[in-house]
């Protein structure tokens, strides 16, 4: 979380403002069927990514910050508290998808009620409690990113193939050649400094040692992932890990999630031909895995990772500038195309404390069986990446924007 002297009012409610319309604006393409629609237990509605954002700031700001504040719905908490032990039982998870009620218009006029309570507390909270406020944009930014994933997953199930948006994806690093940096090595620093808003996960900065090694200057291409498939990479057990092979078996895995085998994939803009040049997307940590080692290379390290964009410039990679389609931007970089798996499992760092009260429920909790992903994607909201960022799925998880970037050792 900020530190709470770093906290601004007027800008905060500027910023706030600006992301809870954002998150309307991206729904504004989809009808209430469509925001209702659960296309798996592990995507979620967009009318319930809508209404869960909601309940955050109306339990952790209004509820727990503005006397005398009564809640909108005593039921909702019910149906959209995510996780949070500390905030009780809740509706299953699998089931999000089951809930044709409240409407998805009853949720719009609940987030403005939410927004207006919260322009009107807002110059009267403490700074503790304006930190509160910068996690739930924080944390509403990351339901935007998972909002666009489910609905792609959502319309992927449809036959009918429906486009979210018009503009077809452009090409990335369409001219740019596999090349190998140089990483740096010896004793370095990882993690967030103590100045500037990050989650908690990505604190204390700290010390690690870095080995000798190569990092690629961008990521695997669909081309490159064709290629893989040519060489019957899905079908050839010893490049897999146990887990992985199994995983493939039993799912039946034979290309990326969203590929066709016409040379086709689906996309937000609807159906189109699998671009060569693009970065590869939808992969799981045991599909990144088996490519590095057909291709004679690894995943790399979180640490190899950060140390070698830690200067890089992280706002040239946001694409997600407003409502609508969203668009991987030619030229790429390390922010902006595919989340890249690391070879690192989410683990606490040295020294690491969970944020104070229930929000200590949002990351540490989940620190078990899980991969660490840096960058951030095409679907990532403006503002919302830094070289420290810690993102995390199991290693079976590919409705991401999930893709590859390869190192080796030196
Ligand atoms: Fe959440």
């Amino acid at each position: 979380m900020a530190r709470s002297d770093e906290v601004k009012g007027p800008n905060l409610a500027e910023r706030l403002a600006a992301t809870r319309k954002l998150t309307l604006d991206l729904a504004g393409p989809l009808s209430d069927a469509d925001a209702t629609i659960q296309p798996h237990p592990d995507a979620s509605p967009a009318k319930w990514h809508l209404a869960h954002t909601t309940w955050f700031f109306e339990t952790f700001i209004l509820r727990d910050h503005v006397p005398g504040y009564r809640l909108h719905d005593e039921r909702w908490p019910f149906l959209f508290n995510s996780y949070y032990n500390g905030e009780g039982e809740r509706h299953a998870r699998p089931r999000r998808g089951m809930l044709s009620r409240p409407s998805l218009d009853e949720v719009r006029s609940w987030r403005l009620e939410i927004d207006q309570a919260l322009q009107e507390a807002l110059p009267n909270l403490p700074a503790e409690t304006l930190a509160l406020v910068e996690l739930g944009i924080q944390h509403e930014q990351q339901h935007q990113e998972l909002l666009l994933t489910d609905i792609l997953a959502t319309f992927a199930e449809n036959p009918l193939e429906p486009a979210y948006g018009a503009l077809a994806p452009a090409p990335c690093h369409a001219t740019e050649l596999l090349g190998w940096n140089e990483g740096r090595s010896g004793l370095t620093e990882i993690g967030a400094t103590e100045s500037g808003f990050a989650f908690d996960c990505e604190r204390p900065r700290h010390k690690v040692l870095i080995h000798p090694h190569r990092i690629a200057n961008r990521c695997v291409t669909n081309g490159e992932w064709q290629e893989f498939i040519a060489d019957g990479g899905y079908r050839t057990p010893t490049l897999w890990l146990s887990d992985g092979w199994d995983w493939l078996q039993r799912e039946s895995i034979e290309r990326p999630l969203y590929w066709h085998d016409d040379g086709s994939h689906f996309t937000l803009a609807g159906r189109r031909e699998i671009d060569r040049a693009a970065p590869v997307a939808h992969v799981s940590y045991y599909e990144a895995e088996a490519f590095a080692r057909w291709s004679g290379a690894r995943l790399p390290t979180e640490e190899e990772w950060e140390d070698s964009f830690a200067f890089f410039d992280s706002e040239m990679g946001h694409q997600l500038d407003g409502a609508g389609p969203v668009a991987p931007k030619a030229g790429g970089g390390p922010f902006g195309d595919v989340w890249q798996w690391t070879q690192s499992a989410y683990l606490p760092y040295p020294g690491f404390t969970p944020a104070a009260g229930t929000v200590g429920e949002y990351n540490g909790k989940f620190m078990s069986g899980q991969m660490v992903l840096k960058g951030a994607s095409c679907a990532t909201p403006r503002g919302h990446s830094r070289a420290s960022y810690r993102n995390f799925f199991p290693p079976a998880a590919r409705w991401q924007f999930t893709g590859v970037r390869l190192a080796k050792d030196a």
